[in-house]
């Protein structure tokens, strides 16, 4: 039985994570690395560089931890959970090899053409001579992203040739390859998996809002909001995605040898023809786990030690709880560009207030540490309410200089989403 669970990580994520642990019986300790101010408040926060395998095995070993749960994808395609396995800890998470489902686009696109699923038609340019060429057989609308992992923040989705040229040859001068997409319309979804080799546990599918402004204006983001359930998907689509996607391309990564094992994030479009995957990531998503996770009713513990000890067929089916959840980011002024940062804010210990960018300054007070600040969450008995209890959440912060969209999840409140 899970004991005492070390979280590695420091954002919104990792905030929901510890929160959902905390409300499970069979979770006695709670340790975080790096952590965030919100964090030290129901776990021990520990500073470790979270892409060393050697510090996050060393403290793992000095708590005596009997699972361990990685956050986030850096120190995944670091390998870092293969480290942990190898020195005996329950690891929630795969090792490097999985990982690059979301380390890599072209191994991502590889595994889903050798597995029949759906996605969009890509090339890799990694030579500026072949850029317009291949700029031509694509778009309008282009979709340029970074071939390696770049926060969600590498992707540039535009009508705007220039823009398309301009981003592609400046992730080339840095020496990143470059992806093309051909533009996959339709509502997004994330639906998230617990995955254990074939074995797959859906959770409840959310969608994330991408984009800085309200009516998704301005550049992407590593996600400004998302809500959960989705009032305009059918289960029967939930349940195509699960059956056409996620399990074919488990059973392919372990066809290949490299078994996933951890939380597999299906990123989807739906469009006419069903649902186009648009990414895979190798962890849970940030900031639609903030909202998922407030309607988990099972032990979140036990589901994640299920997955990292192999057992994940002797779950028990998952229960959530009736209504929506909607989560709601606070980001420091400037962000996505370099975030200011060192503001006191105010009305960061209230209900439903997740930390994410956040550090204790010395004298105690809590201080803005990043891009995305926070992650409000609202929960009711449906959207409306849900979006009500956030939005009024954070009418009681205050972050100079902040700012967050208003919107998020009132598309689908409006019943402006169809498929
Ligand atoms: N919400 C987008 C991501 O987690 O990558």
């Amino acid at each position: 039985m899970t004991v005492r669970v070390l979280v590695i990580g420091s954002g919104g994520r990792e905030h929901a994570l510890l929160i959902g642990l905390s409300k499970d019986p069979s979770v006695t300790e709670l340790h975080v690395g790096p952590g965030n101010a919100g964090t030290s408040a129901i776990a021990t926060n520990h500073p470790v560089d979270i892409v060393s395998a050697d510090a996050v095995v060393a403290l793992a070993r000095r708590i005596e931890a009997d699972l361990v749960v990685i956050g986030p994808e850096v120190p995944l395609v670091a390998g870092v959970a293969d480290a942990l396995r190898a020195a005996g800890f329950a690891t929630f998470g795969p090792g490097a090899e999985a990982a690059r489902i979301e380390g890599s686009k072209a191994f991502a696109k590889d595994v889903m053409a050798a597995a029949g699923v759906r996605t969009a038609h890509s090339e890799i340019v990694d030579n500026p001579a072949k850029l317009d060429a291949a700029l031509d057989r694509f778009g309008p609308t282009w979709v340029v992203k970074d071939d390696g992992l770049a926060a969600g923040k590498g992707v540039v989705v535009t009508d705007d040739r220039l823009a398309a040229r301009d981003h592609a040859a400046e992730l080339l001068e840095n020496g990143h390859p470059v992806l093309l997409e051909s533009f996959l319309d339709g509502p997004e979804v994330s639906l998230f998996s617990l995955v254990d080799g074939e074995q797959v546990v859906p959770l409840i599918p959310a969608q994330d809002h991408k984009r800085v402004g309200d009516g998704d204006a301005g550049p992407n983001t590593g996600g400004m909001g998302a809500y959960t359930p989705l009032p305009w998907l059918p289960d029967a689509v939930t349940q195509q995605i699960v059956d056409d996607v996620v399990k074919p391309v488990a059973a392919e990564m372990a066809k290949r040898g490299t078994p996933f094992s951890g939380l597999l994030y299906a990123g989807l479009a739906i469009g006419k023809d069903g649902p186009a995957v648009v990414e895979f990531n190798c962890r849970f998503g940030d900031p639609e786990t903030q909202a998922v996770l407030a309607l988990l009713k099972s032990p979140l513990g036990q589901a994640l030690n299920a997955t990292a000890t192999g057992t994940l067929d002797q779950l028990p089916a998952l229960e959530w709880l009736d209504g929506a959840a909607v989560t709601v980011v606070v980001a420091a002024e400037n962000y996505p560009g370099k975030p200011r940062t060192g503001d006191v804010i105010g009305g960061a210990e209230g209900e439903g207030v997740l930390h994410a960018g956040t550090a204790l300054s010395d004298d105690g007070a809590v201080v803005s540490a990043g891009g995305r600040v926070l992650s409000v969450v609202g929960t009711g008995a449906d959207l409306a309410e849900a979006r009500a209890q956030a939005y009024d959440r954070i009418a009681g912060i205050k972050l100079p200089g902040s700012h967050f969209r208003t919107d998020i999840g009132q598309a689908a409140l409006e019943g402006r989403i169809s498929l």
